[in-house]
């Protein structure tokens, strides 16, 4: 029962000092409704607005490749390092503690394998996504390969749609069509698509002239690490990327193919938030 005695009136009301009204820290989200930013603040870090996101979603197209054979082994200990982890809902389910209190962008397509031809997706159920809490969901479109680019773009266009009504943020990552050349040109016109069509982030790969992918994109870009390089070398595309503007790293082969995971992993995310300069 509330208590209706001794209901006192309210005296500070500071009457003469504007409200506070802070912008949103990352590109592009300012808009957003609050849901939306909350899911998007737990991925990026608001001190530093990057995020390390550790993404071990592989085996959903390419089965148990090195790194992810056991993902209670190889990936659980590292999940302590990173902001937020991406992979697909079985293995979420199924080997990810719930209690690690880690955001996490659900892997959301699924279809295809390395076995037939990529990209060949539809969307799972965002009621799926919003019974996983998850804090964004990530859907694949294959600019310019001629045999998915239309279905993964409607893909996209279905997830956006989906998320706004939930208020689950989006992720596009950009797959690289076959005959396209990997440069800034073609990653930032995919990476403009992307966004374009709804995405509130767009993970894409790093290339020379990296800053014009960034500028002209109006939301966050983080970057996939790509096939496993020496360390210092991935470490070296990671302070390029974030020099460039990036918004942080969702890095899969480069960290748990590592002979240390776990220092690398903090080592990535030293270039991250505190832009250290590999050496
Ligand atoms: C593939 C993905 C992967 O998660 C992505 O490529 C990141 O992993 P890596 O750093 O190993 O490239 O989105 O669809």
């Amino acid at each position: 029962m509330a208590d209706l005695d001794d209901i006192r009136d309210g005296r500070e009301y500071g009457v003469g000092v504007a409200q506070r009204t802070d912008g949103f820290f990352l590109k592009g989200s300012n808009n957003l409704d609050w849901g939306m930013k909350d899911r998007l603040s737990r991925i990026f870090n608001p001190a530093t607005g990057r995020t390390v996101m550790l993404a071990f979603d592989h085996g959903f197209i390419m089965g148990p490749t090195s790194g992810v054979e056991r993902i209670d082994l190889n990936i659980v200990p590292l999940i302590e390092y990173a902001d937020c982890l991406m992979c697909a809902r079985g293995v979420l389910r199924a080997l990810v503690p719930p209690t690690c209190r880690k955001p996490v962008c659900l892997r959301s397509d699924a279809g295809t394998s390395i076995l037939t031809e990529l990209n060949h997706n539809v969307v799972i159920d965002i009621q799926d996504a919003v019974k996983l809490n998850a804090s964004a969901i990530a859907v694949m479109v294959s600019v310019g390969d001629a045999a998915t680019e239309a279905e993964t773009v409607a893909n996209l266009y279905q997830a956006v749609d989906a998320g706004q009504a939930s208020g689950i943020p989006v992720m596009g990552v950009t797959a690289v069509g076959k005959d396209m050349a990997r440069d800034a040109r073609y990653f930032g016109l995919a990476s403009r698509l992307c966004a374009e069509n709804g995405a509130n982030i767009v993970k894409t790969y790093y290339t020379e002239g990296f800053e014009k992918v960034v500028a002209c994109c109006p939301v966050p870009i983080v970057i996939a690490g790509g096939k496993k390089l020496p360390e210092l070398e991935a470490l070296d595309l990671a302070y390029r990327a974030i020099q460039s503007g990036a918004s942080g790293v969702d890095m899969g082969r480069n960290v748990f193919q590592s002979e240390k995971p776990a220092a690398m992993i903090q080592a990535v995310g030293a270039v991250v938030h505190q832009g250290l300069k590999p050496a």
